[in-house]
């Protein structure tokens, strides 16, 4: 992935959880396929989320393309978007490209649930090996992927060029069917 994680305020969200509840005490979630409809509440958050945010062009590549399975996750009612997930599957590889969830809704397992869906298409599909960059500084989000299997195995030197920082690769494996 290359963008860098950021701070900046978004408008309050319509619905907020309870402080201390999981989403799913509250609010029902759906994940599904990303759509054009999506992408003003998606480059709201990525704006939110990225010092370099993808534009809107990059998002609609992701719907077309054949091998880029975009996919939000969102509050059934009202329809309200929280997150989405960015991979590519190419033969029995898959590649995590984008990730974020609405900051007035983090650490409430949203982005746990898109990976635990990313982690069920890759054993159908047969995937046999998953990979991802990250910043070296995100340690949240390395926290987050190792929670979910995957680990270091390499490091892409100034991998990012608005700041020269250096990205982690992580991967995780997949057993043989
Ligand atoms: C990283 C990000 C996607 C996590 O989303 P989230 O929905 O808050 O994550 P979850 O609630 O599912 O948390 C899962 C795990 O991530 C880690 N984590 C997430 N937020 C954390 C925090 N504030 N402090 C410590 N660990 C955290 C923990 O390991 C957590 O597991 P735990 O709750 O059992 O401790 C979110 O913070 C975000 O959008 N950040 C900005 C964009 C970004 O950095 N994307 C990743 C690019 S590689």
């Amino acid at each position: 992935m290359s963008k860098q994680a950021a701070a900046r305020p978004l408008p309050p969200a319509r619905l907020r959880r309870k402080a201390g509840s999981q989403p799913s005490d509250s609010m029902e979630l759906q994940i599904r396929r990303m759509r054009e409809a999506d992408l003003d509440s998606i480059l709201a958050i990525e704006t939110a989320s990225f010092t370099s945010p993808w534009s809107r062009s990059a998002f609609e590549n992701e719907m077309r393309a054949i091998y880029a399975h975009p996919l939000v996750v969102t509050q059934a009612v009202p329809p309200h978007i929280l997150g989405y997930l960015c991979f590519w599957m190419v033969t029995d590889e898959c590649h995590i490209l984008n990730l974020a969830v609405h900051p007035s809704f983090r650490r409430a397992g949203i982005a746990s649930s898109l990976i635990r869906r990313l982690l069920e298409v890759c054993e159908h599909k047969h995937i046999r090996g998953c990979f991802l960059e990250v910043r070296i500084s995100n340690k949240l989000a390395i926290s987050l992927y190792r929670k979910f299997g995957f680990v270091p195995c390499g490091i892409r030197k100034r991998y990012y060029p608005d700041t020269g920082e250096d990205a982690m690769v992580m991967k995780r494996r997949f057993p043989s069917p």
